[in-house]
């Protein structure tokens, strides 16, 4: 979601919907905004984009004011809806709040607000959010700096928030933890928003504040910044904005590519982030629990997908299988919709997209429908079409993905399917105990090891140097390391054109081995664990026909070093959840291959990021 607020002397209606435009790369299924004219407060919102806003928005002549607050929004909690649109108001209609992020914890704090005569009219967290922060207030008689303090305090999640109180008019009380938030500082102004952009034109003088920290802005005061968890104040750091508008809207990364395949810890975390309790030994995902029976009743998963999200599916029949011990099919939603597949009621149809809107997955889950099958859904965007066509699902928390070639989805699709695939594999007992614990435990480890992993940007763009002018490149893997192979080509292709094949390394010898020559680069995927041995004597292979060769390993290895041309050293990690480490160098190997090419990266020629045609 993307937040902005003023506060200053201008019409705060332009300020917000410009800036609400330029924060729409950070989602765009519903919008709203909130005016303060010096006696009312006036809230419109809306279903749709920030232009269907201000279509709604405009109707209102006596919509101004100079104050005022906007949300964009990507639905988390709630289908995207005019009531689940933010800001959303308290009870009594004073305080109003937009927020970015998750709270774990709105269940029970719902049901406590009731209890004490809270009425909701939205499904969303933030509601909970608004009304703690009113029922504080009036409590404890407290300031509504001091109010959010209370209440962030008995917050779970994730959260940048701005709060506005029609009694306070002004002021506007942030906080952030988890999502970014910048204040703006302008002369007799303040802006507050979710990046620069909304303010960049008006001041370059900006404070960002850090986790855990929250700030009174208060006109012609200046800024206080605490931290929320024991009230010290913190010196906040003014900086000063060298960059243009371009450069913020992408988190000051060339490309929106880039910043989302840095994105990956952060998202992998807030996929598993409360449905993996690692304390309590569970995994709990609505989705599944509630048809749990069906899953453990399956005699067959088949998993439909297209492109990135297929390769995800193939990571995924690996871990089912090994884990889960169910059977696994894999099929292009486009060949299984026209061939007559063979569908039983048994059978647990996964459907896999990023977008949700792919016409010929859509167009298979319908198919497996007719025919009787449970169909599960792994999509990004919340009410999206096939979001909501399926029977159940779970979402991936990967965000707004806007480069065309899909890399952060693809990581958090391979997330959530290893919790499904780790939580059948308790109900069934297919797993040890001990395994079951510690993949779980490994699984939380997996942010810091991407971090780790993002660390090879360097020896990546060092080698794309080398090859950029390759007219063809070769990707090998075995295991669960062979889909990786496979996305590892299809980025290369996407975004520089290079043709490029991705193969089971062993399927090498029947074939592409006739392509290998001195001039030829092959990527072979080799971490330490699963095939390692085989893997090696494939590398072997390469080497004694004089084929280049980029191996991605293990951090210390020294096997494949000895053969190898150049090595990208990975974290350990079990051979099952490697692919979330060994995608990484590959997709910073094709982003500087791209760049170094002159290619448009974010939009490659004749793609798009949603295909709603067959
Ligand atoms: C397009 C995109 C790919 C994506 C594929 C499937 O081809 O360019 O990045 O993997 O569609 O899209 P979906 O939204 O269903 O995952």
């Amino acid at each position: 979601c993307g937040i902005v607020g003023y506060i200053g002397k201008r019409d705060a209606y332009s300020i917000v919907i410009k800036g609400l435009k330029r924060l729409e790369y950070r989602g765009y299924d519903s919008a709203g905004i909130m005016l303060h004219d010096g006696k009312d407060l006036k809230v419109s919102k809306t279903k749709g984009k920030v232009t269907d806003l201000e279509e709604v928005s405009s109707k209102d002549n006596n919509f101004f004011g100079s104050i005022g607050m906007g949300h964009t929004r990507w639905a988390t909690h709630g289908v995207p809806n005019d009531v689940n649109s933010h800001p959303h108001l308290s009870n009594s209609g004073n305080i109003a709040i937009i927020h970015n992020g998750i709270i774990e914890n709105y269940e029970p704090l719902k049901k406590e607000l009731m209890k004490r005569g809270y009425v909701f009219h939205s499904d969303t967290d933030t509601e909970v959010l608004v009304n703690l922060i009113e029922d504080v207030q009036k409590n404890e008689n407290l300031k509504l700096g001091k109010a959010v303090q209370v209440a962030l305090n008995q917050v779970v999640g994730a959260y940048a928030i701005a709060v506005f109180d029609k009694n306070k008019p002004d002021e506007i009380v942030v906080a952030r933890l988890g999502s970014p938030l910048a204040i703006g500082i302008g002369e007799g102004e303040f802006f507050v928003a979710s990046d620069a952009s909304p303010f960049i034109e008006y001041t370059s003088n900006a404070i960002y504040l850090e986790d855990e920290e929250m700030a009174i802005v208060r006109l012609h005061k200046p800024i206080k910044v605490r931290k929320i968890k024991d009230d010290t104040l913190v010196d906040p750091y003014v900086q000063e904005l060298k960059m243009n508008l371009e450069q913020i809207e992408k988190g000051g990364y060339d490309h929106f590519m880039l910043k989302e395949i840095y994105e990956q810890p952060n998202v992998i975390k807030d996929t598993y982030r409360g449905r993996l309790l690692s304390n309590k030994g569970i995994i709990q995902m609505a989705g599944v629990e509630d048809n749990l029976e069906k899953f453990l009743n399956a005699e067959r998963i088949i998993i439909v997908a297209c492109g990135t999200s297929w390769h995800a599916g193939l990571v995924a029949e690996y871990i089912f299988e090994e884990f889960a011990r169910i059977p696994v099919e894999v099929e292009y939603a486009s060949e299984f919709r026209y061939r007559n597949p063979i569908i039983n009621k048994k059978d647990i149809v996964v459907a896999i997209s990023q977008s949700g809107e792919t016409a010929d997955t859509l167009a298979a889950i319908k198919l497996a429908k007719e025919n009787g099958a449970f169909v599960f859904g792994v999509c990004n965007v919340v009410g999206s079409s096939i979001s909501r066509e399926t029977d159940a699902g779970a979402y991936t928390h990967a965000g707004p993905e806007i480069g065309v070639a899909s890399t952060k989805a693809f990581t958090t699709q391979i997330t959530v399917l290893t919790l499904i695939a780790l939580r059948l594999a308790k109900a069934k007992g297919t797993m040890s105990n001990s395994d079951y614990h510690r993949y779980l435990l490994e699984l939380e480890m997996i942010p810091e090891k991407v971090e780790e992993a993002l660390e090879t940007n360097d020896i990546a763009k060092e080698i794309a140097g080398i090859y950029k002018d390759s007219p063809n490149c070769l990707y090998l893997g075995r295991g669960y390391n062979f889909p990786v192979a496979l996305e590892g080509a299809l980025k290369l292709k996407e975004i520089s054109y290079i043709h490029a094949e991705g193969y089971p390394a062993a399927e090498m010898k029947h074939g592409p081995i006739a392509l290998i020559d001195e001039s030829m680069p092959v990527v072979v995927i080799a971490p330490k664990m699963g095939h390692y041995d085989k893997v090696v004597s494939n590398i072997q292979e390469i080497k004694s026909r004089s084929g280049k060769i980029i191996a991605v390993v293990t951090k210390g290895d020294t096997q494949v070093r000895e053969l190898a041309d150049h090595v990208i050293e990975i974290p350990e990690t079990s051979d099952a959840l490697s692919p979330l480490l060994t995608t990484i160098p590959l997709q910073l190997l094709s982003y500087h291959i791209a760049v170094m090419r002159g290619c448009n990266v974010d939009q490659p020629r004749n793609l798009a990021k949603s295909v709603t045609v067959e």
